[in-house]
C-alpha cells in the first residue's frame, strides 16, 4: 500500500480507467491524468506535468494518441526527467508491440535510473466495442489493411491488471511484459466471431493502405490518417503474428480469450445500438 497517490495518466482511456477501478477497489489513493483531472493533466501542455507529479511515488503512463507518433520519444523523455526532478521512484509505461517509437519510448524509461516496469501490449480487443472500431462494427463493415495477417488481440482487462501488479508490487521492477491474447486470429476471424455473438451482419473488408489513408483523411484529418496508416503498415507486416507469455508470466495465469471478449461485449449492449 503507498501512501501518496498513484498518478494514472490516461486516467479516462479503455486501459487508464481500467486500472484506476481496480487500484480505488484495492483501497490505493489514485491521482487521475488527463485533461479534465485535477490538477489536469495534458500532453501539449509540459507546463502541466510538474503539478500532476508533484508528491507521487509511482505513476502509470500512457502516451496519447500513440507511442507511434514523432513526437512521442521527446515528449517520453520530458515527462521523465519531469519525474525525476519531482522525485518521483517508479514509472509503468504502457508501450505498443512491434513499433519501433514505442521501443525508443521504452528505453528511455529503461535508462531513465527510476525503477519502471513495460507493458508492451498487441491489439487490444476493445479497439472493438471502446475504441475506434466501434462505428466501423455497428455500421457494418470492418475495413482495415490487415489483409489475412494474424494478430493475438490482447483484453483490456488483462493489460489493466498486469499494469496494476506493476504500479503496485516491487517484484516486477525491471520487468517488461510483452502481453497478448492466447489466440492469433485474422481481422475476418475476429469480425466473425462478433457477428456470431451479437448477431449483427458485420464483415471484415481488406482494404490497401492507401484506401484507408484516403478513408481516414476523410473521417479524421491527415495528420492522424497518415499516423494510423504508417502504424498498421508496421504492425501488420506479420511480426506480431506470434504468442508471449507476459500475462502469465506477470500474473500466473492464463490471458482471456477474444471468445469471451465478445461475450462480455455483447452482453453489455453496446453491439446492439443503432449505426
Ligand atoms: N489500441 C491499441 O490496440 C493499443 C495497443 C498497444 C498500445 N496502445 C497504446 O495505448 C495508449 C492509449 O491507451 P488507451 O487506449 O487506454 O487510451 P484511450 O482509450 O485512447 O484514451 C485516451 C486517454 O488519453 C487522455 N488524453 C487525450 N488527449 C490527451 C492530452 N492531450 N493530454 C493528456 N491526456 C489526454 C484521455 O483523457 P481526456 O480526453 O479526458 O484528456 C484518455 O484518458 C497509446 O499510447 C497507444 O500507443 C494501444
Amino acid at each position: 500500500m503507498h501512501n501518496s497517490p498513484i498518478l494514472v495518466i490516461g486516467s479516462t482511456g479503455k486501459i487508464g480507467g481500467r486500472i484506476v477501478r481496480r487500484l480505488e477497489e484495492n483501497g490505493h489513493a489514485v491521482r487521475g491524468g488527463s485533461r479534465n483531472s485535477e490538477p489536469p493533466f495534458n500532453w501539449q501542455n509540459p507546463a502541466t506535468w510538474a503539478a500532476a507529479l508533484r508528491g507521487v511515488e509511482v505513476a502509470y503512463v500512457s502516451f496519447f494518441p500513440d507511442l507511434a507518433v514523432p513526437g512521442a520519444p521527446a515528449a517520453i523523455g520530458q515527462l521523465t526527467a519531469c519525474a525525476i526532478k519531482q522525485g518521483i521512484r517508479k514509472l509503468v509505461l504502457l508501450s505498443g508491440r512491434g513499433e519501433s517509437n514505442a521501443k525508443r519510448c521504452e528505453d528511455i524509461v529503461r535508462r531513465s535510473g527510476l525503477d519502471y516496469t513495460l507493458v508492451r501490449a498487441s491489439w487490444f480487443a476493445q479497439n472493438f466495442d471502446e475504441g475506434q472500431l466501434l462505428e466501423p462494427v455497428l455500421s457494418g463493415v470492418v475495413a482495415m489493411p490487415a489483409g489475412a495477417v494474424r494478430e493475438p488481440f490482447v483484453d483490456a482487462d488483462d493489460v489493466a491488471d498486469v499494469a496494476v501488479a506493476a504500479l503496485t508490487d516491487d517484484r516486477h521492477n525491471g520487468e517488461l511484459y510483452e502481453v497478448t491474447g492466447p489466440r492469433l486470429l485474422t481481422f475476418a476471424e475476429a469480425v466473425s466471431e462478433i457477428a456470431e455473438a451479437s448477431g449483427r451482419a458485420v464483415e471484415y473488408a481488406p482494404i490497401s493502405s492507401e484506401a484507408f489513408r484516403i478513408g481516414m483523411t476523410e473521417a479524421a484529418g491527415p495528420e492522424l490518417a497518415n499516423l494510423l496508416t504508417d502504424l498498421c503498415k508496421e504492425v501488420f507486416d506479420g511480426r506480431n503474428e506470434s504468442l508471449t507469455d507476459g500475462v502469465q508470466r506477470a500474473l500466473g495465469r492464463a490471458p482471456r480469450d477474444f471468445t469471451e471478449f465478445c461475450r462480455a461485449a455483447s452482453a453489455s449492449g453496446v453491439w446492439s445500438l443503432a449505426a
